[in-house]
């Protein structure tokens, strides 16, 4: 039977399609952008045929009803990541969090640690070979799909198609809905003057040639805006926004310094508007991967010159970094910080920079401590990092003696804190 026969075949209505899911299943959810929100809605509606089914996603865009406590008893979600959705119900006990490096996450489902029932993902139309692209979220949900025993997919000619090892055929796919959904859309994040000036002086440390990584947020998309003088930078990322299209298009990214993927773009995921989703729709210069390839250290050690910039909540003063947790509650994830900070320091040329605000809660808390916050999870080792960098400066951490690294963390905290930071390390170090 061709393709064509099989996809006519497979084709189901939303509702009918989450009628085969079952009681007790783990049902694996599409990352992000790549959410399969109408599934996910008929899902919700047909929550009194189900008992204890487990919803494991990481960043979740979408409104998460499985989340609310009127669905407690139906759904149970299992989260990767936190988000405005599922804070909440993490902290009140209605939902788990299961730490994990991103790069690892594949091998949760493919290694059947957490065996996969179901995988609701979002997918483009199928090409004339019957292969559909996973477009904006490769990332996990390729290995959840390619390792789950019910394949339910949303189909939309507004995924993009993406390019590299993105695709699934249509004939591992068991039920195929159609819709007109788009993918979900993340505004560009608005820049204020202390991102500028972190943006500023993340720049100082990017160099012609060299191999980036951007988390997300106002801090990256502010570096993008001094890098226009730069020449040949490339991308080898978990993810990236609209802000990296303009830089391709003005000739500042080119890849072509890359020792592998040279003039590629890599990426596992997207968040943006329609203006990246066209980008990367069909466009060969950009080639996503499942996130245990982007995001193993082993592959971002691979290309020379690899710069990796994140973000931390908070710092101890011994430059370990907690940048997932609020004290026990649970903000983030790891995401891919560590597989990228890793991968950066064994990168020749390598950098990683750790870049956040000297101050949260409106210039209230200092985010450089002396020690972590009781709860507060060490996100990155004071073994691994390298530059930390806020709107007073940057501090190079790499090689530094404890009080070393005292001095350098208490020149870039905010003035108003800088003497209680002193007194508080003499009185723990004895110095
Ligand atoms: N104590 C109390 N509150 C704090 C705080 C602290 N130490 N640090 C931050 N906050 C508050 C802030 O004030 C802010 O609240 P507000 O919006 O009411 O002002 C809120 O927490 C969020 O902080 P902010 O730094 O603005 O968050 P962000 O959206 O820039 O995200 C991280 C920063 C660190 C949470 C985010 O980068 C992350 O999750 N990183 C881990 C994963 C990762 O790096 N992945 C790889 C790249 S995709």
């Amino acid at each position: 039977m061709g393709w064509e026969e099989i996809y006519k075949r497979r084709l189901a209505t939303a509702a009918e399609a989450v009628r085969r899911i079952k009681s007790g299943d783990r049902i694996v959810v599409g990352h992000a952008c790549g959410s399969p929100e109408v599934l996910l809605k008929a899902m919700v509606e047909n929550k009194d045929a189900y008992e204890n089914v487990e919803i494991v996603h990481m960043v979740a865009m979408g409104p998460s009803e499985y989340c609310l406590p009127e669905n407690s008893p139906h759904f149970i979600h299992n989260s990767l990541f936190a988000g405005a959705t599922s804070r909440k119900a993490i902290h009140d006990g209605r939902a788990m969090f299961t730490p994990s490096h991103f790069s690892q996450i594949p091998r949760l489902f493919t290694k059947k640690i957490l065996p996969v029932d179901v995988t609701l993902c979002m997918l483009s139309p199928p090409d004339e070979h019957g292969f559909c692209s996973f477009g904006v979220s490769v990332d996990y949900t390729k290995p959840a799909a390619e390792s789950s025993a019910l394949v339910i997919a949303e189909v939309t000619p507004h995924m993009p198609r993406t390019l590299g090892d993105a695709f699934i055929h249509v004939s591992r796919i068991d039920c195929i809905v159609e819709t007109a959904s788009k993918p979900i859309i993340l505004q560009p994040p608005k820049i204020s003057d202390i991102d500028e000036k972190i943006g500023g002086y993340c720049a100082e440390l990017i160099r012609d040639g060299d191999c980036l990584q951007l988390g997300i947020g106002a801090v990256p998309d502010s570096i993008l805006g001094f890098l226009k003088d730069k020449k040949e930078l490339g991308i080898h990322t978990e993810m990236f926004s609209d802000g990296v299209v303009d830089l391709v298009n003005e000739g500042v990214i080119t890849c072509t310094r890359k020792n592998f993927h040279t003039s590629k773009m890599v990426a596992t995921f997207f968040m943006g508007t329609e203006k990246l989703y066209r980008f990367v729709h069909n466009n060969p210069m950009v080639e996503m991967f499942p996130v245990d390839y982007t995001n193993n250290p082993a592959m971002i050690a691979r290309n020379n010159n690899m710069v990796s910039v994140n973000s931390a909540l908070q710092i101890d003063l011994t430059g370990q970094a907690c940048s997932e947790s609020i004290g026990y509650r649970q903000f983030s994830g790891t995401g891919g910080q560590a597989d990228f900070i890793r991968g950066a320091a064994w990168s020749q040329g390598g950098r990683s920079i750790l870049a956040f605000h000297s101050t949260a809660s409106r210039g209230t808390l200092s985010r450089i401590v002396p020690h972590l916050d009781e709860g507060a999870v060490v996100t990155t080792t004071r073994t691994d990092i390298h530059f930390a960098v806020t709107e007073y400066g940057i501090a190079d951490l790499r090689g530094k003696s404890v009080p070393q690294r005292a001095e350098a963390l208490i020149a870039i905290a905010h003035p108003g804190f800088r003497e209680e930071l002193r007194k508080e390390f003499s009185r723990i170090y004895k110095r």
